[in-house]
């Protein structure tokens, strides 16, 4: 594992309610504006900043929550509200392979991790192999700007690069969203 991975010790950190001030899940699920999605896949799920709330804006959807510390999963799972805990599942993952089925995603999202992962375009074909035709894959990450909190320069990458790569993976119809303040906001579609 490389040295960039998230801390399971800084945990606390993730549900810092000052985040809500600059990274609002609201916010970026208002502007998805999706029409009732049956299966969200969210990789690099953490604590579920973004799990849980997705979870409990559907009445009935699925929320896949993986990610590659098994200690992560376990303060995921202490976390679950009585409303998701059927429609929470956490799942284990290697470096960049989901043991999920291809095709079933109605939305992928990975907020946070880009800057973690060695081979960022390897994680984003594995994502949008989960996608359903039409669906949905939304990377959020920390901006190439100096910002007061987050992680070192040298390991962000622009909205650009990132919207080169969900290209490189065939995604159409790639948006840029500039509603957080110091994160790039990626969208695309699987055709
Ligand atoms: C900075 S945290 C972000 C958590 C959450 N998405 C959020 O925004 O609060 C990054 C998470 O990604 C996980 N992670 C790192 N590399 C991963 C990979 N290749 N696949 C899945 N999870 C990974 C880490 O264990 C950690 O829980």
């Amino acid at each position: 594992m490389s040295n960039s991975k998230f801390d399971p010790k800084e945990a606390h950190k993730l549900t810092d309610p000052r985040r809500l001030e600059y990274e609002s899940p609201e916010l970026v699920w208002e502007t998805l504006n999706l029409a009732s999605p049956g299966v969200i896949v969210d990789i690099g799920a953490g604590t579920g900043y973004y799990t849980i709330p997705f979870c409990e804006k559907t009445t009935e959807g699925l929320v896949y929550a993986c990610d590659s510390s098994p200690e992560m999963l376990e303060k995921l799972n202490e976390r679950i509200p009585s409303s998701c805990t059927e429609r929470i599942i956490t799942v284990k993952n290697e470096e960049k392979s989901i043991p999920l089925d291809s095709g079933t995603a109605d939305l992928v999202i990975m907020a946070n991790l880009h800057h973690e992962v060695e081979d960022q375009q390897g994680i984003i074909d594995e994502s949008v192999r989960l996608l359903n035709s039409g669906g949905l894959l939304t990377v959020i990450d920390w901006g190439p700007k100096e910002s007061p909190i987050g992680p070192p320069l040298h390991m962000r990458v622009s909205g650009d690069v990132i919207a080169g790569q969900f290209r490189a993976a065939g995604l159409i119809e790639i948006q840029q969203h500039e509603v957080l303040k110091y994160h790039t906001f990626t969208v695309g579609r699987k055709l």
